[in-house]
């Protein structure tokens, strides 16, 4: 039998400007990944978007979630948008929504224009009043155009790689204050944002906001290991929770209409070290612990089932999983891996939890941040090789535009 989804369920893939649009003038510009390789090109996004939405059509998607960067559109705080830059985001908007393709706006995605990096981003207070009146802006400019807007794309990534761990800009490390800061700063701006949002209201309809929280399990391999269950629970505390209450918590919070899940598996740890490969394991040696992982992080689609009830159950929002996706070179891994995945969403659909739509992530191959273009999450493949930067479905493409054309999927 197969699993229904419910009607008007959106199926979509998901993006970011910096890992595909090339040209970009941000943080990342000069960053050089452990590939050697940056993301000056990356996809050539910013010329190619028409033909990225004819791609998009093939795959039978009725919703696309992709970013509008910041750093093109302003130059100043305050200052008015690029009228070319938001002519460009007009013109693919408007594309999107001739053919069927719901667009839902991300603001921010791990990157600022350079004068707000300049002023030390966002441990500096003014980074909220400068995004609130870019995204006034931006708002009252595309009305006509957007009805589904999303804040921020996991602000507990980018304040915990930017400040904790030392792999994103600012490349700080153990600056736990920085992260708090950082967070807490991105809620308030989140909060005034979506009040905005639902004042202008969308010609398009129904009008909808909200940020999205990467939900990653933190969990010891061996729970009697004290150092190991301590510190999962720090990381679970911190990166979740402290995220999480500060976004929603509170009496004041009440302005986002929806939550955004990502969510793409676990780690463990054993000896404070994370059992994912990206930490250096071989797949081999993680394999051999029972770790199953893609070639960034364990994989755990039963996860996913009580993620979304407890996220529920504490947001009393109805969520859309705006990202879930599996690097991996075996594309029948990856085809497992994305009905198990699915199965384990309609499980929780089944036992209430409302949820909207689903996000692959990523509509190509691009620029995975540090790890550079080694890490392969497209549906269509990107030949990087090629200055031409030919476009390629994945096998797995064909499966997912059938999920999409369907509505529904065979048992995994
Ligand atoms: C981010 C994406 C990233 C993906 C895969 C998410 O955390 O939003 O930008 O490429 O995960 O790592």
């Amino acid at each position: 039998m197969p699993l229904k989804f419910p009607e008007q369920f959106l199926w979509g893939t998901a993006t970011s400007p910096t890992q595909i649009e090339g040209h970009i003038n941000n943080e990342w510009t000069d960053f050089v990944a452990r590939d050697g390789r940056t993301c000056r090109v990356a996809c050539d996004n910013y010329h190619r978007y028409a033909e990225d939405i004819e791609w998009m059509s093939r795959l039978g998607v009725n919703s696309y979630r992709m970013g509008i960067e910041w750093s093109r559109l302003q130059s100043e705080a305050g200052g008015p948008l690029h009228e070319a830059e938001l002519a460009r985001y007009v013109d693919q908007l408007d594309r999107l929504n001739a053919a069927g393709i719901v667009p839902m706006v991300v603001l921010h995605h791990f990157s600022n224009p350079p004068w707000i990096n300049a002023a030390g981003g966002w441990t500096n207070p003014a980074a909220v009043p400068a995004f609130v009146d870019f995204a006034t802006r931006l708002v009252a400019a595309l009305r006509g155009h957007v009805r589904l807007w999303n804040t921020f794309n996991e602000p507990d990534t980018y304040a915990s790689c930017g400040y904790l761990i030392g792999e994103f800009p600012p490349m700080r490390k153990g600056r736990l204050h920085s992260f708090r800061t950082v967070v807490g700063r991105m809620a308030e701006a989140h909060e005034r944002v979506c009040r905005i949002i639902r004042e202008a209201g969308s010609t398009l309809g129904k009008v909808e906001a909200g940020f999205s929280k990467n939900w990653t399990w933190f969990q010891p391999f061996n729970r009697f290991l004290p150092w190991d269950a301590l510190f999962a629970a720090f990381c679970h505390w911190q990166i979740n929770r402290f995220v999480l209450k500060s976004f929603l918590g509170g009496e004041t919070k009440t302005a986002a209409t929806f939550l955004g899940v990502n969510y793409y598996g676990r780690v463990r740890f054993k000896n404070l070290n994370p059992l994912v490969p990206t930490f250096g394991f071989s797949h081999q040696e993680l394999a051999g612990l029972g770790v199953e992982c893609d070639d960034m992080l364990e994989r755990h689609p039963a996860g996913l089932e009580s993620a979304l009830k407890e996220l529920h159950e504490q947001s009393r929002l109805p969520i859309y999983l705006t990202e879930h996706g599996c690097s991996s070179d075996d594309e029948a891994f990856r085809e497992r891996d994305l009905k198990e995945n699915l199965a384990a969403l309609h499980r929780a659909i089944a036992g209430g939890v409302d949820v909207r739509g689903f996000y692959y992530w990523s509509l190509l191959d691009n620029f995975e941040w540090q790890f550079g273009y080694s890490k392969k999450f497209g549906l269509l493949e990107v030949d990087f090789s090629d200055a031409r930067l030919l476009r390629k479905m994945k096998p797995l493409a064909q499966i997912y535009r059938q999920v999409c054309l369907e509505n529904s999927i065979g048992h995994p």
